[in-house]
């Protein structure tokens, strides 16, 4: 029988907060700003794409604590429980001096209006804990999730560039505390399940996975939320009732990844963060679609259980593992059953999922020898933007120079993220040449019936799938340093 606690309770900056009446649905940035009259912390879009909302979460892994870069305009406050929240209001120097990257930026003029800045500021502290003496590449990754309007960027570069030699952190307040606030969580985390609220304003955070399978099945009607990057603007643009919440982000056992010598599975409860270094040894073919998949603070918190279980037809995950072959394993109570990812999208909005049903993991197979792969995404801004359709590509052409096996699967191509059928039938067997994609490019046609929104019109839409149809040929038959010249 598992033990319930009722309060929710977290460390913001050096003090603990426990809140036993929190509606789901409160943000963490209105609850600083609101609330706690922390105003530091900015409200520039309240969805996750300006950064001006950027706080640190920390979080136990094992003994130490790690801290991520988050948009607080899309986190809920009842998912922190067990964790370190740190604001800018936390940041100081020595003897009421700035903090080392603060005086970076007054240094190097990288605050003008100065609104963007608190949220810069912090998505560089977080980067600054982890590496202070960042490449500039590590540099605009750090900041691909904070917009500035006045600067043009290139002081705040400067400024990450020389932040290292302001100070180092082994000589700030978080490295220094960071063992007496690891004791903080673990106290915390005393494993027991929270419950607050009732009814719409129920709040449960389970114990354990055992915990959350026999929760939701007893409680269909409750919402997941892991990463809340997909719920938290229901309820910043739609103003959606999504109570009563079921938390899973803080389930360890949901972040586990398993690799062994054919696949790798994901559970469900992995950021893209967490899952990039496995994508890079693991499929390194994929790493150009992570780098632009959302911006720093985005990768944090989305899951890839979130990307796939929201049966969006634009998600980045689902065309790559589709392509792979990836099986998904959906959980009831102790009841367990996989299928093949791409049965998992039914219809738009509709996936094979029954009611107290979750997704637990998703297996990737990795890619056999000898056969080639790749994942173009299709955006009109390179990083921080959602697909207008990704398409991934998987062939084997055997040594007579055929095509022995093709996988081709699109997002933002259909109502579903869907493979190619008619395509891939009929590469099947033919010379893999140029006259070949030629012949087969028409067919894409008969697979899909793209429509016209906001990102890309249907025309355009089923052009670029050709094209990257012909890309994917020159890049495998070795004419990619010729495209990527011609399009440099
Ligand atoms: C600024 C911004 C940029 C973005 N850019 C991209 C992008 O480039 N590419 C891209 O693909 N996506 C992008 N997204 C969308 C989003 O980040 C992803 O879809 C994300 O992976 C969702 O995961 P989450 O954990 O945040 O899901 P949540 O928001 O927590 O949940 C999403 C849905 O999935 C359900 N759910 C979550 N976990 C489970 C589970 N284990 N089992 C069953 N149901 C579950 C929830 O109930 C909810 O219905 C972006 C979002 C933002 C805000
Ligand atoms: S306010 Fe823009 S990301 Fe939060
Ligand atoms: S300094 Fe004005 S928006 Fe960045």
């Amino acid at each position: 029988m598992v033990e319930i606690a009722n309060a929710i309770r977290f460390l913001l900056n050096g003090e603990e907060v426990t809140l036993t009446d929190v509606p789901p649905d409160l943000t963490l940035l209105d609850w600083l700003r609101l609330e706690r009259r922390l105003r530091g912390s900015k409200e520039g879009c309240a969805e996750g794409d300006c950064g001006a909302c950027t706080v640190l979460v920390g979080r136990l892994m094992g003994d130490e604590i790690v801290y991520d870069s988050v948009t607080a305009c899309i986190r809920f406050v009842g998912s922190l429980h067990g964790t370190h929240l740190v604001t800018i209001e936390h940041l100081r120097g020595e003897n009421g001096q700035l903090h080392p990257v603060q005086q970076a930026m007054v240094d190097h003029h990288g605050s003008q209006c100065g609104f963007c800045t608190p949220g810069f500021v912090m998505s560089l502290y977080g980067l600054w804990m982890r590496n202070p003496d960042p490449s500039r590449s590590a540099i605009e990754k750090a900041l691909q999730g904070n917009l500035c309007r006045c600067t043009g960027y290139a002081p705040i570069i400067r400024a990450g560039e020389a932040m290292g030699t302001y100070g180092q952190p082994q000589g700030d307040p978080l490295w220094a505390e960071r063992i007496a606030v690891a004791g903080k969580l673990k106290a915390i985390h005393d494993g027991r399940r929270v419950e607050i609220g009732e009814g719409d304003r129920r709040i449960i955070i389970p114990a354990s996975l055992d915990d959350f399978a026999a929760l939701y099945e007893a409680n269909p009607e409750a919402r997941i939320v892991a990463g809340s990057t997909d719920v938290g603007l229901w309820v910043t643009k739609f103003m959606r009732n999504i109570g009563p919440v079921i938390f899973i982000g803080h389930l360890q056992e949901l972040k586990r990844i398993a690799e062994n010598a054919s696949e790798v599975r994901f559970y469900a409860g992995v950021s893209y963060s967490e899952a990039l270094p496995v994508i890079a040894a693991s499929f390194p073919e994929l790493n150009e679609l992570w780098d632009r998949i959302a911006g720093e603070q985005i990768r944090n918190m989305g899951t890839i259980g979130g990307n796939i279980a929201n049966g969006s037809p634009i998600g980045d995950t689902p065309p790559p593992f589709i392509a792979l072959g990836a099986k998904l394993d959906l959980r009831r109570g102790e009841h367990r059953r996989e299928i093949k990812l791409e049965d998992y999208f039914l219809a738009y909005g509709e996936q094979d999922r029954q009611p107290g049903e979750f997704v637990e993991s998703v297996t990737v197979p990795l890619l056999p020898a000898g056969e080639k792969f790749a994942t173009y995404k299709i955006s009109k801004r390179r990083e921080e933007d959602i697909s207008a359709l990704c398409g991934a590509f998987r062939i084997f052409v055997n040594d007579a120079g055929t095509v022995g096996m093709a996988r081709i699967a699109f997002g933002g191509m259909a109502a579903t993220p869907k493979r190619a059928k008619a395509v891939e039938a009929a590469l099947l067997g033919k010379p893999w040449t140029k006259e070949t994609i030629e012949n087969v490019s028409p067919l894409f046609a008969e697979d899909f019936q793209p429509i016209s929104d906001m990102r890309a019109s249907a025309q355009y839409r089923m052009l670029a799938a050709q094209n990257l149809l012909k890309r994917f040929f020159l890049e495998t038959s070795g004419q990619s340093e010729r495209l990527k010249r011609e399009v440099a």
